[in-house]
């Protein structure tokens, strides 16, 4: 049985270039190319094995069995497992995460990068690369970007086969710091999968869409050059141009709290006098603060000392998703 078992981890990313709406939901195929950096000691781990005579798709997480919506996803990505393979069996899935639910840390990226990896092991599949960030798009399109090593790229693509993503510096390239900086850990009332949905409905997304290839560009080459200056300010802008679109899309999506922008005001004046800081923020009210380290004391320090912060989380660039040899063996 041990040969349809496998066991693989992940790691969540922060995305420098948002990704936001899709032209095509079964396949998630994104309506902009994005880019993102993995985070370092965060990860998901997750055993897939493919049981004969098991009638159904189970699915533990952090050691609780789930049913409804996240068991349905998780077979319906198991299935395109099985059309891959041919094999027919249902699996055992089981899954951990490391960080905190609800941090603002996306967990359905780090989720989806170690299926993939996992089940296509346990059923005998051989992916390169590519192959297994395109599946892993399947099951939420940020996942994708997990597979790869450090900072990555997530191709726009003209279909399926090419839209995937692949890394352009490794995690050594650049000490950059992500201080994940969580001001609530409410559950937040509309995932990204809804959310990517009313994207097309904001008058703003067309032209966030179409400014997208320049600001890669320019964050791509901020990063090979290692330009903190200019990582901020596209990055920044970036974060921005997505919030405009949800809080213009009808209806409209307001992820942020007070404390938020409190943080993000911080944030600037901290640059402006000195200090290589600059902040992202996902659908939700948590703000990654990205910095270089001889900034990281003095930024969470600053950060935690903010009225309405919780807890300041340090993650730095981190390597994609890997088999557990250890545990498959
Ligand atoms: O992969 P999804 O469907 O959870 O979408 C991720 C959306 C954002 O986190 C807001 C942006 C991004 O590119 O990660």
């Amino acid at each position: 049985m041990s040969t349809y078992s496998a066991a693989a981890i992940a790691p969540p990313n922060i995305a420098f270039i948002k990704y936001w709406g899709n032209r095509d939901e079964v396949l998630r195929l994104p309506v902009n190319g994005s880019l993102s950096m993995n985070l370092d000691g965060l990860w998901a781990r997750t055993r897939v094995t493919f049981v004969p005579g098991l009638a159904a798709d189970t699915l533990t997480l952090n050691a609780q069995p789930q049913r409804g919506a996240s068991l349905e996803r998780v077979r319906a990505f198991l299935d395109l497992v099985r059309q891959m393979s041919g094999l027919r069996w249902a699996a055992a899935v089981q899954s951990e995460n490391n960080f905190p639910a609800g941090a603002g840390i996306a967990s359905s990226a780090a989720a989806f990068a170690a299926l993939a990896l996992a089940a296509t092991a346990a059923a005998g599949l051989e992916m390169d690369r590519a192959a297994l960030s395109r599946l892993a798009r399947r099951g939420s399109g940020s996942a994708a970007r997990s597979v790869p090593d450090g900072f990555v790229e997530w191709e726009v693509g003209q279909d399926d086969r090419t839209s995937y993503a692949f890394s352009i510096a490794p995690p050594e390239h650049w000490e950059l710091l992500d201080c994940v900086t969580v001001i609530s850990r409410a559950h937040k009332p509309v995932g990204s999968s809804a959310g990517h949905r009313l994207a097309a409905s904001s008058p703003l997304q067309a032209a966030r869409v179409d400014d997208a290839p320049q600001r890669i560009a320019r964050c791509r080459q901020a990063i090979l050059e290692r330009d903190f200056a200019a990582l901020a300010e596209v990055v920044e802008q970036d974060s921005n141009l997505m919030h405009a679109v949800m809080m213009t899309s009808s209806p409209p999506l307001f992820y942020w709290l007070p404390a938020t922008l409190r943080v993000m005001e911080a944030v600037r004046r901290w640059r402006r006098e000195g200090l290589p800081v600059c902040y992202t923020i996902d659908a939700g009210p948590n703000v990654h603060v990205l910095c270089l380290p001889e900034a990281q004391e003095e930024a969470q320090r600053r950060l935690a000392a903010l009225e309405g912060v919780q807890q300041v989380i340090v993650a730095r660039p981190g390597h994609g998703a890997r088999l557990l040899e250890e545990e498959n063996a």
